[in-house]
């Protein structure tokens, strides 16, 4: 990576292609989902090498839920096992656990795992790996309105910084780029009020076949734009 000053300090993917991936193939969408978290393996190791912060990989949205249920099933089994393989490497890579979304509705074995791992990698420093799991963004944000109304909160001090902070990401800077990957080019609902400033990548690739460099690629690609937040280029260029 050639500047690492300017890599995103927060990257947040849509891993979207694995049934489009299994039916080309002409195999069941399980097979899909299953070669998917080898590519999200591949992804955290390499935004670990690289130094990024960061990392929120769409694992789970609220709607998914509308899925068949063997489906849904596979899903939060695929994810206990991935959970479980994995502690030993976030531990020895200092890779904090972090879930964004609603655990309460999840099945038992999955609240558990998940409990289990976020405890267990609470001390780790180098990098966040978020998973956002039974999440909508619409939903994350009258969830922080909730909270702020329960917790008393004056409506002239309902801020933007306190509006945040009751967000599942509090503490988080906002994702500095937004990757979906399988040519569609959606949010479906991903942290909506942390985008407000993202920058956005599509590749074409079906998330199984998304690659430590692809991800590199989209990187430098990253790297390339001027982010300006409202300013004028030459304000930005100024250091302003
Ligand atoms: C993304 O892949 C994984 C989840 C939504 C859980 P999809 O399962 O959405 O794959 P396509 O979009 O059907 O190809
Ligand atoms: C978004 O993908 C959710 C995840 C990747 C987990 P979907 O495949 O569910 O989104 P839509 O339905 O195509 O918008
Ligand atoms: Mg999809």
């Amino acid at each position: 990576m050639a500047d690492s000053q300017t890599l995103p300090r927060h990257v947040a993917i849509i891993m979207d292609g694995n049934g489009r991936w299994a039916t080309m193939r002409g195999l069941p969408r399980s097979e899909g989902h299953r070669a998917g978290t080898e590519a999200a393996r591949g992804v955290v190791t390499r935004c670990r090498e690289l130094g990024i912060r960061h990392l929120t990989l769409y694992t789970f949205s609220k709607e998914n839920w509308g899925r068949p249920a063997d489906e849904v099933k596979f899903l939060f089994d695929l994810l206990v096992r991935f959970l479980t393989r994995e502690l030993d490497t976030l531990l020895t890579q200092s890779i904090r656990f972090q879930v964004l979304g609603e655990m309460a509705d999840l099945p038992l074995a999955t609240r558990k795992v998940l409990a289990h791992v976020i405890a267990k990698t609470a001390h780790c420093t180098e990098m966040t790996l978020n998973l956002a799991l039974n999440y909508s963004g619409r939903e994350e944000i009258l969830r922080a309105c909730r909270n702020l109304v329960a917790q008393g909160v004056a409506p002239g001090d309902v801020t933007e910084e306190r509006l945040a902070a009751a967000l599942y990401t509090a503490g988080q800077p906002d994702p500095d780029l937004i990757i979906r990957t399988s040519g569609e080019m959606r949010l479906s609902g991903y942290l909506l009020w942390q985008s407000a400033y993202s920058e956005f990548a599509f590749p074409d690739t079906l998330w199984p076949d998304f690659t430590p460099a692809e991800l590199d690629a989209v990187l430098a690609d990253y790297q390339t734009r001027s982010r300006r937040f409202g300013l004028t280029g030459d304000q930005v260029a100024a250091g302003r």
